[in-house]
């Protein structure tokens, strides 16, 4: 039987009116949160995603400032912006979108953010307590996978869980939220010998490794759960282009018991919660009083 496929789309959509509802009791109490998003340079996808950021932000009743900066920028500069935005009151939820340019120094610029703004989960403060199990906020990808995992399997301890990444965005957190869950996990990159044997030991796949279509059916454990976190474009022979995971879709779904497509899985997840870790940032800066 094919797997299930499950709806990041329509998830996120619930997620984002559950949100628009919490906005609006916030608002009943004057408040009212914020999300500054920093753009550096013209890469065409960050293009994409820091206007799909703003617009879903202010689709929830918050507040969205966009700044966008030439790529000439310089470090001090993009640095001022951001202690400038550390100190805005308005200002709940800093996201500076990589990737940076490279002569500006990414690592300087996350750890300059206040951590209590760091809605992506970045800063070595947040990194440390999410790897201790004891708070901190938590990159929006990988936050956004496990509530997709969770709509398909409540308990997941004691699975096997292989993640196939190591990046400090997605792969790295993404094991120490599962390690919390209970799963023994086992962390792949480029290094790892025999990357299918490996994945076929694994109850939960999750693909976060940049490289289309790179996990095959043949790879994959029956019954297993896969969450595909890869966005590739791909241009088609007449010359149009789609998106596509770095799972073989058409292959996994016949051998898992769950899978995200891609669009419309992990991605929509990932802005929706953005804008969750923003509103948890607004409450928590004025003495963590839940929404209502
Ligand atoms: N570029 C790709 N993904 C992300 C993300 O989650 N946050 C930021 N800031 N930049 C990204």
């Amino acid at each position: 039987m094919p797997a299930h496929i499950i709806d990041g789309k329509a998830q996120a959509a619930r997620l984002r009116a559950t949100i628009a509802s919490d906005v609006a009791k916030l608002a009943g109490r004057g408040i009212k949160p914020g999300l500054a998003v920093v753009l550096v340079g013209s890469d065409p996808a960050s293009q994409v995603y820091v206007r799909s950021k703003a617009k879903q932000t202010l689709e929830a009743g918050m507040a969205s400032f966009e700044h966008r900066l030439p790529v000439h920028t310089t470090e001090a500069e993009l640095l001022a912006l951001v202690t400038a935005l550390n100190h805005d009151d308005a200002v709940d939820g800093i996201l500076v979108q990589l990737p940076l340019p490279p002569e500006i120094n990414a690592d300087s610029v996350l750890r300059a953010i206040d951590p209590a703004k760091d809605v992506d989960g970045f800063h070595p403060i947040n990194v440390g307590l999410v790897a201790t199990g004891t708070g901190g906020i938590v990159p929006c990808t990988p936050l956004g996978s496990m509530m997709l995992l969770r709509s398909v399997r409540a308990e997941l301890s004691g699975l096997n869980a292989v993640i196939v990444g190591r990046s400090n965005i997605v792969g790295k957190p993404m094991a120490q939220l599962l390690l919390k869950e209970g799963c023994t996990v086992t962390v792949a990159h480029s290094k790892t010998r025999d990357l299918p044997a490996l994945v076929r030991t694994a109850d939960i796949v999750v693909a976060a490794v940049g490289r289309r279509e790179m996990i095959r059916g043949a790879w994959i454990k029956p019954g297993a759960i896969v969450i595909d976190v890869g966005i590739n474009r791909v241009t088609d022979v007449a010359g149009g282009s789609r998106l596509t995971g770095d799972v073989a879709f058409a292959e996994v779904v016949q051998t898992a018991a769950a899978i995200t497509p891609v669009p419309g899985g992990v991605g929509p997840m990932t802005i929706a919660c953005l804008l969750s870790n923003t509103v948890d940032a607004a409450t928590a800066r004025r003495g963590n009083r839940a929404p209502g």
